[in-house]
């Protein structure tokens, strides 16, 4: 029966991935000491923005993301390590504790209001509530939350702080990540094959659509899920 069992999980599918596959389902909660983290984000806050608050449209906005998907984010970039990437010399002299005081710190920031706020009526809102069946678009807010601050059962079990916020962020870095996921991305973790399955269907325009309807929609300060 051990045997049999044994075999059983060789068998398994497992993507080849240098570095190996990180399966975040049970994945526990991510822990780190937030005033530890503001001494160690000097370099990052060059590209970052002061407090994660980014001004430059390509470099993202890392300010009230959920802690435990920044953590997964920067561990991502070690492990992979990939040459083309200007977040690998970034990461690569840092200790998993640094990892995750500075996901603490960015998490405990306070996200900018949007340049321009949610005007009523962009096409991507009603993409992001209700989908497209004809084009096989998923509803983004079953994952992303009604208002896209996060996963909606977050808070109910770690995994579900691995699961970003999207609100309030640029729309340039937003379309550039759907594209990549689109396109084939990166595949190794199980919530990058989650994201990859969804932007499949996504075409420029509803990219773009998506993205300008993100970028005005602030991240709510108010909600007991912020940060
Ligand atoms: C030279 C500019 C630069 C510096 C310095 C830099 N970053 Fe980045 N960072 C980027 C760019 C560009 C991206 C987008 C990369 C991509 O999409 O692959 C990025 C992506 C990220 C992401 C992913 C965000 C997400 O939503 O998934 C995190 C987290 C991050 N950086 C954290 C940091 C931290 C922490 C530091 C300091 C240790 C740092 N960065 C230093 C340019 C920089
Ligand atoms: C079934 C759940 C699910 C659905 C539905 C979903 N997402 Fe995601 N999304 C995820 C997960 C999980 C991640 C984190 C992926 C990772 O860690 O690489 C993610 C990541 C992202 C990111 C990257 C954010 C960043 O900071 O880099 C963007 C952008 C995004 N999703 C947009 C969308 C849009 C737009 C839709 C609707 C078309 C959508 N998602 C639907 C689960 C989902």
């Amino acid at each position: 029966m051990q045997r049999l069992i044994a075999l059983l999980l060789l068998s398994l599918p497992s993507p080849a991935v240098a570095g190996g596959f990180v399966d975040l389902r049970d994945a526990p909660a991510v822990v780190g000491d937030a005033a530890a983290g503001a001494a160690k984000v000097t370099v990052c806050v060059a590209c970052h923005g002061a407090e994660g608050n980014a001004v430059v449209p390509a470099f993202p906005a890392l300010a009230a993301q959920h802690s435990g998907y920044l953590y997964q984010s920067l561990a991502g970039f070690r492990r992979r390590a990939d040459p083309a990437s200007p977040m690998t010399p970034q990461v690569q002299t840092l200790s998993d504790a640094d990892l995750r005081d500075i996901a603490a710190y960015f998490a405990s920031r306070r996200r900018n209001p949007p340049a321009a706020p949610v005007v009523a009526g962009l096409p991507g809102a009603r993409l992001f509530r209700d989908g497209d069946a004809a084009r096989g678009i998923a509803p983004c807010q079953g994952c992303h939350g009604a208002s896209a601050q996060g996963h909606p059962q977050r808070g109910t079990a770690p995994r579900y702080d691995y699961y970003p916020a999207l609100a309030a962020q640029s729309a340039d870095y937003l379309a550039a990540r759907l594209r990549f996921y689109r396109d084939g991305g990166n595949a190794d973790t199980s919530n990058a094959l989650i994201m990859r399955g969804i932007a499949r269907n996504l075409d420029d325009a509803a990219i773009a659509e998506l993205a300008a309807w993100l970028a005005a929609t602030p991240r709510d300060t108010a909600s007991g899920d912020y940060p």
